[in-house]
């Protein structure tokens, strides 16, 4: 018997048995849509150890590059007698961020109660037509969705009363198409059958029906992402935003009069979601190619429309969003950064979900002091798990500014019994990733010409951003070196930008507004790019860009 090992849950697998039905010996529920026919790719899931144990992929697995660890659990089956394979199926998991993002300006807090679908009577009707969407004295629900590349949120709001009923959070399944933004153009580029469209579907609709509401009363959907997972999500060719100059094709219509805006409609029952048939589903619109509707709505939730003071807001994330300005001028930029901070590309990485180690102090004599997530055992470190440990390890002097390990190792042990360790080249990848986030905020900051100090607020969003310690952050070097007082942790802004939008037709008219003034920074030809980058790849306190203002 080999012994299997699925989301750190064990059971012994015969040959011949397929993963999927070995894990759901061991507890574990694997996605499925299609009960195990190849077809709805649901099912994926990462080996992490054991590979050479499982049988060939099949015919059902051709859209599986064989370079990465991904099989579909239904296909492959144990094909020897003993050993060890581990796995894990995409996570799923309750949202670590709070029920409202914090510290917002109070101006959101008023956002009137306007929403786009309202009841009349016994009919749903769209708010702005008058036109029926459903015969119903039920309840009517909206739902507000954030598509991160490597995580997806959603709340779902009572739109009668702007309450918030519940909210959930998945890793994006769309990782077997490559965990970064240009991966998933190439893999959607080169794949027909819009297979990263109909992953995510899955997914989105098994979170839907789990939600403590009847899908069906769901009569409003806002979506938000960045400009590559909004697109894929309604079935746009995402190929213009994966060659220069990197826009979208609603950019492209847009310019071309082929249309009015860059936001995208549907409805429920195209969008494969197991929401009301004749449900709204909106992505708001994007800034450019690389700026999408998460930065978008960030300009909501922190209200840079009516924004007098100068202000900067930070959403790191496989795809970090910047914007800093206020009414009067704003520039947006985008850093591929990659998904390092969000456990991606790490060996022991994972996302922010229960399992994770958020918490890293390293005592005196060299022991590690953990915090884990749900306060279970440990199963990987996520991203404000890493800042904490690069920050231990260089305040320590086990690690120098160069991300280099003192005494020659090549790895630290944070728990020997469940071998979670971090590597040196772990380091690297989140040295690059830190290097192109400062350097995206230095050439900001410089083409607006200001300095780090000039800004009122630095908001740090995004359900990364929310857990990290601002000590940490700035001793390595991942965010500017400000005063405590000004940088203030929002959390997920963008999904609090989807949900004012959700709630309120007005503001939603207000970004679209908003989006046409803003000022787009194009990083990846900008000359000063290369050389902020190269220094922002050192662990040490990040400086005001030289040579602006004095
Ligand atoms: S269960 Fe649908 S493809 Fe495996």
């Amino acid at each position: 018997m080999v012994t299997l090992t699925v989301n750190g849950h064990s059971t012994l697998a015969p040959a011949g048995v397929s993963l999927f039905t070995a894990a759901g010996q061991a507890g574990v529920r694997v996605p499925t849509s299609c009960v195990t026919q190849g077809k709805c790719k649901e099912c994926v899931v990462e080996i992490t150890r054991g590979m050479e144990l499982l049988t060939a992929p099949t015919a059902c697995e051709t859209h599986l590059d064989a370079r990465t660890q991904f099989r579909l659990s239904c296909q492959c089956r144990i094909a020897a007698d003993t050993g060890e394979v581990e796995c894990h199926t995409m996570r799923r998991g309750q949202m670590r961020i709070e029920r409202r993002a914090l510290h917002l300006p109070a101006t959101h807090q008023t956002t009137t109660l306007d929403p786009a679908v309202v009841r009349e009577g016994d009919r749903v009707v769209d708010a702005m037509t008058g036109e029926e969407i459903a015969r119903s004295t039920g309840p009517i629900h909206g739902l507000a969705i954030d598509l991160g590349t490597t995580t997806v949120v959603m709340r779902l709001i009572d739109l009668e009363t702007g309450e918030q009923v519940a909210d959930t959070s998945f890793e994006n399944p769309q990782r077997f198409g490559g965990s970064d933004i240009m991966s998933r153009i190439h893999y959607d580029s080169g794949h027909p059958g819009r297979l990263l469209m109909r992953t995510l579907a899955g997914y989105l609709s098994h979170a839907i029906v789990d939600l403590p509401a009847d899908p069906l009363t769901i009569y409003d959907v806002v979506l938000v992402g960045n400009s590559t997972m909004r697109d894929l999500f309604f079935r746009q060719s995402v190929y213009t935003i994966g060659q220069n100059p990197y826009r979208s094709i609603t950019e492209i219509e847009l310019a071309e009069g082929k249309r009015t805006t860059t936001s995208l409609r549907t409805t429920g029952r195209r969008s494969l979601l197991p929401v009301h048939p004749n449900a709204r589903v909106c992505g708001l619109p994007i800034i450019s190619g690389h700026v999408g509707a998460d930065a978008a709505a960030c300009m909501l939730a922190i209200d840079l429309a009516h924004e007098d003071r100068l202000v900067a807001i930070m959403d790191i994330g496989t795809n970090t969003e910047l914007l800093v300005g206020n009414r009067h001028r704003i520039l947006a930029a985008s850093c591929p950064a990659g998904p390092a901070f969000e456990g991606g590309a790490i060996a022991c990485g994972m996302p922010g979900l229960e399992g994770a180690i958020e918490d890293v102090a390293l005592d005196d004599d060299g022991r590690f002091r953990l915090g884990v997530i749900g306060g279970g055992p440990p199963e990987g470190i996520c991203g404000s798990g890493l800042v904490d440990l690069l920050s231990e390890l260089l305040r320590t002097g086990r690690m120098n500014a160069l991300g280099r390990f003192e005494d020659g190792v090549d790895r630290v042990t944070l728990d020997a019994g469940r071998d979670i360790h971090f590597l040196e080249r772990d380091v690297n990848e989140l040295a690059q990733a830190k290097g192109a986030n400062i350097a995206g905020l230095q050439v900001v900051f410089s083409d607006y010409g200001i300095q780090f100090d000039d800004v009122a607020v630095f908001y740090l969003a995004g359900g990364f951003g929310r857990h990290l310690k601002k000590s940490a952050s700035k001793r390595i070097g991942l965010i500017p070196n400000l005063a405590d007082e000004k940088i203030v942790q929002v959390g997920n802004a963008a999904l609090e930008g989807a949900t004012i939008a959700l709630v309120s037709q007005s503001r939603r008219q207000e970004l679209e507004t908003l989006v046409r003034t803003v000022e787009h920074c194009r990083l990846e030809t900008h000359a000063g790019f290369f050389d902020f980058f190269v220094d922002g790849c050192q662990f040490r306190p990040a400086g005001s860009p030289s040579g602006v203002n004095g």
